[in-house]
């Protein structure tokens, strides 16, 4: 049977390339729940476009409940697993807005039972180092925010237990100047600059 993933971000650079990693999927069969806020766009019907499989889903991140519900009258099968990602800049984008946005999913996914969750946050110095360091960027803190809130919220004991959660940790790349002094000080300085794409975070209910 299909299973059922909900894609934040859908229309964006992680939402799409994560919809074409699904669509690539030989072994599962996945019915992807795109979401964007207006279906009316180019960039929404060329995604709709790619597969059957994709349903596009007309929602805001400002009001999670209603995107659920949407969400849900169009499953056909219970949300199985959610994709969460959210933007830090941009016109009326503030801390305050993305940590409401993400803490928002993580809660209605325990409320509809999703198996998996995955939060696409940030890199911020290893994988436990990352646990314990907000860092001074605002925009790394909401993600330090939303990472606890989702470990917090799952713990055992808490009304979430029981969803799976994977976090992935990407290292932020500013633009392609930042990108030549990397690469530049990797040939220099090879055994002492430790560039990495990032982290993955699982906890111990994997994603089966
Ligand atoms: N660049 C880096 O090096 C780097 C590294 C690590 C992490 N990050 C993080 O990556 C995130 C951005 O991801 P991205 O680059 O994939 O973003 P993006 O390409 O700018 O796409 C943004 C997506 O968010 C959707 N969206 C925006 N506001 C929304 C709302 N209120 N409700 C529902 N959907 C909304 C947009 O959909 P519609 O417009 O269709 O509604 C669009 O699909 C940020 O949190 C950033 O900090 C970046």
């Amino acid at each position: 049977m299909s299973k059922v993933v909900l894609v934040t971000g859908a229309t964006g650079r992680q939402g799409s390339a994560t919809i074409d990693a699904l669509l690539d999927q030989k072994e599962e069969d996945f019915t992807i729940l795109a979401v964007t806020r207006d279906l009316t766009t180019t960039t929404a019907k060329n995604l709709a476009s790619k597969s059957s499989s994709i349903r596009l889903i007309e929602g805001d991140l400002d009001d999670v409940p209603s995107l659920f519900r949407q969400a849900q009258k169009w499953a056909g099968a219970p949300i199985w697993g959610v994709y969460s990602v959210q933007v830090s800049m941009g016109k009326d984008v503030t801390s305050e807005r993305e940590v409401r946005q993400g803490k928002a999913l993580i809660d209605e996914s325990i409320k509809i039972g999703v198996n998996h969750f995955v939060y696409s946050s940030v890199e911020r110095g290893g994988d436990e180092a990352s646990w314990n360091n907000p860092t001074p960027i605002p925009h790394f803190r909401t993600k330090y925010d939303i990472e606890h809130h989702l470990r917090d919220s799952t713990a055992a004991g808490k009304p979430g237990e029981h969803m799976g959660w994977t976090i992935l940790r990407p290292v932020a790349v500013r633009n392609p100047t930042s990108l030549y002094y990397i690469t530049r000080d990797i040939w220099s300085k090879p055994t002492t600059y430790p560039l990495h794409y990032g982290h993955q975070y699982t906890n111990t209910l994997g994603s089966s």
